[in-house]
């Protein structure tokens, strides 16, 4: 039996040119070709932002450690307080399942403030996940949700707030990108975004600044496992490679722009020549050679303080976790 579709039944996704399938493909290839993977590209297909959102569920400290959520949720308090105004509306960068969004728009609503709404994210399916979350179980009504490369877009601003309220106080929220993302162009991105009066949050995994190599290496852990290596071997699998191509394996390695911060980076090692067919290209690959399939950036609190403090944010808060596993730094900027 067809079953009528409903309004309801529907979900409106603005879906950037970044985010669409010429300029995907186009930026997969360039990818492939520089032998490094732009970690987006593990979290877009249904398959894949549905395996990373089980493995988040795993392994996340916000959801894992107990003071996880209460880092966020005492930024959140901070954050509500120095919203004076009774509006507010959320941009949520780099969604993923908004689940630290829910929270803040719920302690929002606690204080009494209407709350208006963009979730975006390169992800279609995340996207879409982090609309639902926000409109069913927070009630919010009229949220935009945007697909789009946030490194990549021009004029994000405008991308972002359009068809919203202007003139309304703002919350960024730019939650686990950092790990993905490099340093100083994600830092100089946000700062250009953000506004006076805006209160921008990030939150990152973070390991402690004592002993740093070590405590970063006892987070390797995380990534090599068969969980991981099947999420990212589903970028693999979709581009063409098979099994016994090669394989995946993990090491910390110093980040190339910023070598004081350390980074998980899984490469693919390839055992025998492979050519592959990407965006109407052939590329060839030789065994022997690797390729970076992924990476995630370990900040320690300070690290993560000096990459903000050099665009010249002032950063009013920071909320960290007893274990220093996860932290929250509150950012602003101040009138010209
Ligand atoms: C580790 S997840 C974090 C998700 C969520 N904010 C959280 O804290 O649970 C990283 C997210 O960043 C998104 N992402 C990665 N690179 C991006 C980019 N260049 N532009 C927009 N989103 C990006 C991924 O799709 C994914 O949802």
């Amino acid at each position: 039996m067809i079953t009528a579709s409903t309004p309801a039944d529907c979900v409106s996704v603005a879906i950037h040119r970044t985010a669409q399938p010429a300029e995907f493909a186009a930026s997969l290839r360039r990818s492939f070709e520089q032998r490094r993977i732009d970690p987006k590209f593990h979290y877009t297909s249904a398959r894949q932002a549905a395996e990373w959102l089980a493995l988040h569920k795993k392994y996340s400290p916000f959801i894992k450690t107990a003071d996880g959520t209460a880092v966020y949720d005492a930024a959140f308090d901070w954050a509500v307080g120095n919203l004076p105004s009774s509006s507010v509306q959320l941009l949520s960068l780099a969604c993923g399942g908004a689940g630290k969004e829910l929270r803040l728009v719920q302690a929002l609503q606690r204080a009494g403030k209407a709350v208006s709404a963009t979730v975006s994210d390169i992800s279609v399916p995340l996207v879409i996940e982090g609309f639902q979350v926000l409109t069913g179980e927070a009630a919010l009504i009229g949220v935009n949700a945007v697909a789009l490369d946030l490194l990549e877009t021009e004029v994000l601003d405008a991308v972002l707030t359009a068809g919203a309220g202007q003139g309304i106080p703002r919350v960024v929220t730019c939650f686990g990108l950092m790990p993905n993302v490099d340093p100083l162009v994600i830092s100089a991105r946000l700062a250009a975004l953000v506004r006076p009066g805006d209160v921008l949050l990030v939150g990152a995994n973070l390991v402690p600044a004592e002993n740093y190599a070590q405590s970063t290496d006892a987070v390797l852990g995380e990534y090599d496992n068969p969980e991981t290596r099947g999420w990212l071997s589903l970028l693999l699998a979709d581009c063409g490679f098979e099994p016994g191509d090669g394989e995946v394996r993990f090491a910390v390695e110093a980040c190339a722009s910023l070598p004081e911060l350390l980074q998980i980076v899984g490469r693919y090692h390839l055992h025998r020549d492979k050519s592959i067919w990407l965006d109407g290209h052939a590329l060839n690959f030789s065994a022997g050679e690797n390729l970076r399939l992924f990476f995630s950036n370990r900040y320690t609190p300070s690290l993560l303080k000096q990459v903000f403090a050099r665009t010249k944010m002032k950063i009013p808060g920071e909320w960290i976790s007893a274990g220093k596993t996860e932290g929250v730094i509150a950012c602003q900027v101040t009138s010209p």
